[in-house]
């Protein structure tokens, strides 16, 4: 028996989201599981050079947690990976080979553990719910961490916005970037973004496009964060000069995030511009909300 995984990009935090918001991209991590009874991985694409082709890989780490979960063991998997995401820049890496394991190996069991037990396996594994929530539902999703697992709502986002990813051609390590965040914060900080997430699903909602230059904006983590990217505050002016709505780091970073109503392309030259005058190279990609989260299927 053989499984198929697709699992899309996200990017986290939307600006004032930190840790509850996602936003699933049309990028996309594809990889097969078989029944086997040794470990072995193959990776092509994105990570091929560096990621560890055998049990310490991800994808096998979280196949073998599903096999745990369920008091199976393991016997190990033909685990063959297409990443079409890059590594390490704030667009959901490591919560796709997360999910693609997880969900691959549940699909290779028969399905024993339901998409609510997946989730709550793929954010403990991660740390933070918000990327594993979109990209296994699909859309803007909402992440909310209980007593009793994970909750996550997948919201619609409004068709007319396009979102530019602006990837720097340097990685960054999401715990080094949580590192940098105060243990608190003043509830001036905390009343500023509960106003502008609250904003930003509202404005979403009532195609409010106008208010998201507003709605972006983030006093929790980004204001830290910009000593690792200091480059970050220039490149998001140009983006919003060039006609961006609103322009956020994607993650913990150091990938940017635009949101455009009109000229992507115009947006995604300016970033790009902006970024190599602080001696970064970088790609930006006009990407589409991936609707559907991720599939699994079995042959
Ligand atoms: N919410 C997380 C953070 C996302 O900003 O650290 C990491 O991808």
């Amino acid at each position: 028996m053989k499984v198929r995984v697709r699992v899309p990009a996200s990017s986290a935090n939307l600006g004032p989201g930190f840790d509850s918001l996602g936003l699933a991209l049309s990028l996309y991590n594809e990889l097969t599981l078989a029944e086997a009874d040794r470990v072995t991985v193959s990776i092509r694409g994105e990570g091929a050079a560096h990621l560890p082709a055998d049990p310490a890989n991800v994808v096998a780490r979280a196949a073998r947690m599903v096999f745990e979960a369920v008091g199976r063991p393991f016997p190990g998997a033909r685990i063959e990976c297409v990443n079409g995401i890059p590594l390490s820049r704030g667009l959901g890496s490591s919560a796709a080979a997360w999910l693609g394991g997880l969900l691959g190996a549940n699909a290779l069991l028969g399905t024993p553990l339901d998409r609510s037990a997946i989730l709550s396996l793929a954010a403990r594994a991660e740390g933070h719910p918000d990327n594993v929530a979109a990209a296994l539902c699909g859309g803007l999703t909402v992440s909310c961490e209980t007593d009793d697992g994970v909750v996550a709502v997948p919201l619609p986002v409004p068709e007319a916005i396009r979102w530019v990813a602006l990837i720097p051609e340097l990685t960054g390590a999401t715990a080094e970037a949580r590192a940098v965040l105060p243990a608190s914060v003043p509830r001036a900080d905390a009343v500023f973004n509960v106003q502008r997430v609250a904003l930003l699903l509202a404005s979403l909602q009532a195609k409010r496009v106008d208010l998201l230059h507003v709605a972006m904006d983030d006093r929790l983590h980004q204001p830290y964060r910009m000593r690792l990217f200091p480059w970050m505050a220039a490149v998001a002016e140009a983006a919003r000069e060039a006609g961006a709505l609103g322009c956020v780091l994607s993650g913990a970073g150091p990938s940017l995030l635009a949101a455009v109503a009109e000229d992507a392309d115009r947006v995604a030259r300016a970033m790009t511009r902006a970024l190599a005058a602080a001696g970064v190279p970088s790609v930006a990609r006009p990407l589409d909300v991936d609707t559907t989260g991720a599939i699994t299927e079995t042959s």
